[in-house]
């Protein structure tokens, strides 16, 4: 049987849009299962509050939280206005918080519990982005903290990447304007069945909800069509030390030959922004050479197979 717990509001995150979230308990009570929707704001700490107790009063307990809701207020960061900063900050980072705070003291009492959190390959630097990159790369620091603090607690805690046209991706000016001239239609009425189906990101949250993830936890997967990449943590990857601590003039001499040797430029891209970093061998562009045979139709590449396009 389905179980879940559905809150929507309307795309640009304010008043209720009863529609969509109506539909989706329609759907899952048709197919047999239980749901129940609730219009509350997650950025509204009581408001989230009420949202994990409507889950408890309805179903007797919560097991999993997916932190889900999303607006964008896009603009460079020298035009950005201060509201349109609060206003997404609230409602990925600080939604985020008051759901996970209200779930884990559950999750703590019950011993056991999921966070699964989405975050954006935007957070590595998407140039037109500063608020929701902020609150997406927030949200992987929160993601980690909880996967750290809810162990003992045998809670998990991962994020996820996602990608899909959804309504979301109709109100991105260039995307819109792109399918519009293709199909004639929004990129949200185009996306069924196809790689840009945001339906591809389901199997994913639902396995890293299930029993065989377990130990899956501290994680980070990007979704994208019929890609599922796991995104490494960050980590050291050189290391200068001078046992007379650093004076401006030795760092100016050996900081070029040891950090400064092979750092990334920043890619200029036609707007005058730059390509955001990270996240290159996702989308496609990984030689056909390169991918491993791995079953169920499937293929598989990691960083230490062969360089794009090399055989092995
Ligand atoms: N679609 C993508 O390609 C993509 C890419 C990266 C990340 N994401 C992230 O995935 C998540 C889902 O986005 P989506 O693409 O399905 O967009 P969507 O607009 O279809 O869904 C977002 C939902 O959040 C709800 N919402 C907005 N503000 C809210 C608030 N204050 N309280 C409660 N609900 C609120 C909206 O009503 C909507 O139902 C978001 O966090 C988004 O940032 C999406």
């Amino acid at each position: 049987m389905t179980v879940r717990l559905r809150w929507s509001r309307t795309l640009a995150g304010e008043g209720a849009d009863t529609t969509p979230a109506q539909q989706v308990v329609n759907e899952i009570a048709a197919d047999g299962g239980r749901a129940v929707a609730n219009y509350g704001n997650v950025a509204k700490y009581d408001e989230a509050a009420a949202m994990i107790q409507q889950a408890v009063d309805t179903f007797g307990k919560i097991d999993i939280v997916v932190n889900v809701a999303g607006i964008l207020r896009d603009r460079m960061i020298f035009n950005m206005s201060e509201q349109e900063w609060d206003a997404v900050i609230a409602v990925h980072l600080k939604g985020t918080f008051n759901v996970c705070r209200q779930a884990s003291s559950r999750f703590r009492e019950q011993k056991g519990g999921r966070f699964i959190n989405m975050s954006s390959s935007s957070a590595f630097g998407s140039p037109g982005q500063p608020n929701y990159a902020a609150g997406k790369s927030g949200i992987l620091g929160l993601t980690w903290v909880l996967a750290n603090s809810m162990r003992a607690y045998n809670c998990t805690a991962n994020a996820i990447l996602p990608s899909g046209w959804t309504r979301m991706i109709d109100a991105v000016p260039r995307t819109v304007q792109q399918v519009m001239k293709e199909t004639g239609k929004m990129p949200s009425e185009t996306a069924a069945g196809t790689e840009r189906d945001p339906e591809n990101v389901a199997p994913l949250v639902v396995y890293l909800a299930s029993d065989d993830a377990a130990n899956v936890s501290g994680q980070c997967f990007a979704s994208f069509g019929y890609s599922i990449s796991l995104v490494s943590q960050p980590q050291v990857v050189k290391t200068v030390r001078n046992e007379n601590g650093w004076t401006l003039d030795s760092l100016g001499a050996l900081l070029p030959k040891t950090f400064g040797e092979g750092l990334a430029v920043p890619v200029p891209l036609d707007d005058g922004t730059v390509k955001t970093i990270g996240l290159n061998s996702h989308r496609g562009d990984i030689a056909e050479a390169s991918w491993m045979e791995v079953g169920h139709g499937a293929k598989f590449w990691k960083i230490d197979l062969p360089p794009y396009g090399e055989t092995r």
